[in-house]
């Protein structure tokens, strides 16, 4: 099939690139003449394992191509998929703006039959909105063009995208036609996935739900770890014994330094926003969030508590993005927590294995180092923000002789099982004794 991707970020790309590896024929469209470029050019704009891979062989079999170009895109394509961003207004409202120009110019273009859908996490009844705002912008003479609006919401981890593309759990798609159902379900063929076939706004409201329950698993299992220092219990325990309950699940029950991320935090927000618009008090997620948010006081705390003047002693970070596998430093914990840090006169250090770069446009004053063992050097304590696979098998003996002060805080309990006391480290977990 034909298809166009309007937004090439991280979802609009991977999403482009996996449906040209199906067989599509795809064009990925971005407005940033720059991502453009840079994505003809052979080179890929963001970090996510196997995407330049899959890009060069999609590219080679004439099956992948990159466009500024909506009228050209549209043009060519029976399925247009919008992915542009969605990001949160001050009052927390996911803004539409971009979602509401791309409808339009979609509509100004458009000569034959299209079905348009929603891949961007939108509030519900945003589907009705772009399907008004389509009939409202055809030209003249297509006024009475047939035309469909779906909702596909993506379930894409940053960091494995594309393994969550080709092996979802399951492809939900909001429907008011027989003739979308059959695209879209023709489109997943392929990987011949388990579909959820529903209306539009519950299909919206699925992404929302989704997000905000696994953002609520966190953020329970954060609770608990507070509980878990009180009472000298330890989380990893709690989180293995209720995991074993398969109603529970093990699965984002990780306590740490809390949920970051572009869509998290910002589809919580969202959901409270539309939750409140339509008369709903939805003070569960409210407190979801303070509870995230309060994860990182804790932990900027627990450093203060531990080491008492910040001034001038040395910090050594260990991972910045906001999770691993990825160099996206939306929403990262890492931000919050250095500038803390650093407004209480500590020097920070930092290496992140992908992130660095995007770092350094959020973090200044801060020495970004090549490794971690550079990094270690004359520290007076170091932080795991970012549980990278790189930093499982650290050399801790060497790391030991290299650092001021043997201490290290651990943002993710990456090191519980790594006896690290008993190497000389004053070493700090969240909720583990
Ligand atoms: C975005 C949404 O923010 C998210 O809610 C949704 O689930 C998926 O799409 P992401 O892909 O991570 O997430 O965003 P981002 O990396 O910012 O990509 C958006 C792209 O759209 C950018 O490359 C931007 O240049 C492009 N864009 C934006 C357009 O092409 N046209 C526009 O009008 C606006
Ligand atoms: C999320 C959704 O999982 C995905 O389906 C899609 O809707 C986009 O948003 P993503 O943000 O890429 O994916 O990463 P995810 O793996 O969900 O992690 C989000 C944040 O939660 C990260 O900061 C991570 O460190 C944190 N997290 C995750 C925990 O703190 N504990 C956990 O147990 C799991």
């Amino acid at each position: 099939m034909n298809i166009a991707v309007i937004g090439s970020g991280y979802v609009g790309l991977v999403t482009g690139v996996c449906l040209a590896h199906l067989g599509h024929r795809v064009i990925c469209v971005d407005n940033n003449i720059q991502k453009i470029k840079t994505l003809k050019s052979g080179k890929v704009p963001i970090y996510e394992p196997g995407l330049d891979k899959l890009i060069k062989e999609c590219v080679a079999k004439k099956r992948l191509l990159f466009s500024p170009s909506i009228t050209d895109a549209t043009k060519k394509s029976l399925a247009i998929f919008i992915a542009v961003g969605t990001p949160p207004k001050e009052s927390g409202e996911a803004d539409m703006v971009y979602i509401e120009n791309v409808s339009r110019e979609i509509a100004r273009c458009m000569t034959d039959y299209k079905l348009i859908v929603e891949k961007s996490t939108v509030p519900a009844q945003t589907g009705e909105k772009i399907e008004r705002t389509i009939r409202k912008y055809l030209p003249e003479k297509y006024r009475k063009l047939e035309f469909d609006v779906a909702s596909n919401p993506e379930f894409l981890r940053e960091g494995s995208a594309i393994e969550d593309f080709m092996n979802p759990d399951r492809v939900v798609i909001g429907v008011n036609s027989k003739k979308a159902e059959e695209l879209l379900r023709e489109i997943y063929k392929p990987i011949k996935p388990k579909m959820v076939v529903t209306d539009i706004n519950s299909a919206e409201l699925i992404k929302h739900a989704s997000n905000s329950f696994l953002a609520t698993k966190i953020s329970f299992i954060n609770a608990v770890a507070r509980v878990c220092t009180l009472v000298d219990a330890d989380v990893l325990k709690v989180a293995e014994g209720m995991g074993l309950d398969k109603r529970i699940g093990r699965r984002f029950l990780d306590a740490g330094i809390g949920y970051g991320g572009s869509c998290f935090p910002k589809d919580v927000e969202a959901f409270i926003h539309l939750s409140e618009k339509n008369g709903y008090d939805f003070r569960l997620l409210k407190t979801v969030r303070e509870i995230n948010d309060a994860q990182k006081a804790a932990f900027i705390k627990l450093i203060e508590d531990k080491m008492w003047i910040l001034r001038d002693k040395t910090i050594g970070v260990l991972g910045l993005a906001f999770k691993p596998n990825t160099d996206d430093m939306r929403s990262a914990p890492a931000v919050e927590i250095i500038r803390a840090l650093q407004k209480e006169g500590a020097k920070i250090k930092a290496y992140d294995p992908q992130a660095t770069a995007n770092a350094k446009k959020l973090l200044k004053n801060t020495i970004y180092t090549k490794d971690a063992y550079s990094l270690a050097k004359g520290c007076d304590a170091l932080l795991l923000l970012t549980e990278w696979d790189e930093f499982k098998t650290l050399d801790f003996k060497k790391i030991r002789k290299l650092v001021s002060h043997p201490v290290l805080f651990d943002g993710r309990n990456l090191y519980h099982e790594h006896n690290l006391r008993d190497l000389g480290f004053e070493y700090y977990g969240v909720g583990v004794a």
